[in-house]
């Protein structure tokens, strides 16, 4: 079967990962209904496309944090990304490279940054940070990634504990024995491998990550590396405001793909408010739901400089490795770039928010 939209990735991928690890990767925490709604929410707004202009070239090009880049769209950090293929981080990292994107590596990799950095080096590359109890491994993880050429941390604030991921305390999914969390030794002090119990993961974040982190920790982060900050996890304008007064350089409107607090919003739900409150002084950056290319226009047109998809460059892993991440983010691109055409709109400075209307405009 021809596999041409990520949905299609996504069935395939469905046939061919063990059980244990697609619960991993599709679930969301709860109820999950904040996944659906991350999905759905896209639905509720329309494109109003404009014609009779000259279409015949759109261009992608964009500048995100000052970095350029081809397209506006990049792959989301997630964790031990070879559990599901060899190519695992690597593969990731160097598809978003050929379509010039940004590829953001997550702590918990099953590949470490600096075999990342070494393997894809003409892709920008930013570093997602969790900090630890043990603070000496915070500061090298970040002085690692400033050393081998990470553009930005990523901060995540979502995760004080582990989201109530019903299918994992099912599955009881922990690392394969092959695989380790490459970032730290293998002393098996960092290492979820060890872990035991009802969910390997929930073990190793309760463990690990420090739960009593504040805007402090923050502003610590911020004097401490030469690297922009950009604040991962955002959902309201209070915390927007904040991170800008705090020194932050970005936001990445999310709701880690719906797997912490179920009933939050759909991030494109609360990405015109957060916009609204820090845009001119930010980039503002989302991910969550994202699938297609009227997705990323949607976003685009709210505000958003750029955004990330997460669990379809997992299915384009599972499905064919590096290849089936590049098809992933090939099959999106051009996605974007009809909806460019067929929409009249050209550059990205071109798509604003007078190209989108919300359903509830259509109901009055
Ligand atoms: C994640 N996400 C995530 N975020 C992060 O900051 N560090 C991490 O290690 C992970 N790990 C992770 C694993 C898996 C399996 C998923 C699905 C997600 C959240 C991720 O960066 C992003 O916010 C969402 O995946 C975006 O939503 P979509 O594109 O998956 O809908």
């Amino acid at each position: 079967m021809a596999l041409v939209c990520v949905e299609d990735y996504e069935k395939e991928a469905f046939r061919n990962i063990p059980k244990n690890a697609l619960e991993f990767y599709r679930s969301g925490a709860g109820s999950e209904f904040s996944l659906t709604l991350n999905i759905d929410a896209f639905k509720r707004w329309r494109i109003l496309p404009r014609f009779l202009r000259d279409v015949g070239e759109v261009n992608t090009d964009c500048n995100v944090l000052g970095y350029k880049l081809s397209t506006p769209i990049g792959v989301a950090p997630t964790g031990m990304q070879r559990t599901v293929h060899d190519d695992g981080e690597i593969g990731n990292a160097r598809a978003v490279g050929k379509v010039g994107g940004i590829f953001i590596l997550s702590t918990v990799s099953t590949t470490s940054l600096e075999e990342v950095a070494e393997a894809a080096p003409n892709t920008t590359k930013w570093f997602q940070l969790y900090i630890y109890k043990d603070q000496s491994l915070t500061e090298s993880l970040v002085r690692r990634a400033e050393n081998v050429g990470y553009k930005a941390i990523v901060l995540t604030a979502d995760v004080p504990c582990f989201g109530a991921r019903r299918a994992d305390a099912r599955n009881k999914f922990k690392l394969p024995p092959h695989l380790g969390l490459l970032n730290f030794q293998e002393d098996g002090s960092s290492n979820v491998k060890n872990m035991q119990g009802f969910s390997g993961i929930n073990e190793y974040v309760t463990a690990q990550f420090d739960p009593t982190i504040t805007w402090t920790d923050v502003d610590w982060l911020v004097k401490f590396t030469k690297l922009p900050v950009v604040v991962k996890g955002v959902l309201t304008r209070e915390d927007a405001l904040l991170a800008r007064d705090h020194g932050c350089r970005g936001i990445i409107v999310s709701n880690h793909g719906a797997r912490q607090l179920d009933s939050v919003p759909a991030t494109i739900e609360v990405l015109p408010t957060i916009v609204d409150a820090v845009g001119n002084d930010m980039t503002i950056m989302l991910d969550g739901g994202v699938r297609q290319g009227t997705d990323v226009f949607k976003a685009l047109a709210l505000g958003a400089k750029a955004v990330f998809m997460g669990r379809p460059l997992i299915w384009g892993l599972a499905v064919n490795g590096q290849k089936g991440a590049e098809h992933v983010l090939e099959l999106v691109q051009r996605d974007l770039e009809l909806t460019m055409k067929l929409s009249g709109c050209v550059n990205m400075s071109d798509i604003t928010k007078d190209y989108v209307a919300h359903e509830s405009q259509f109901s009055k």
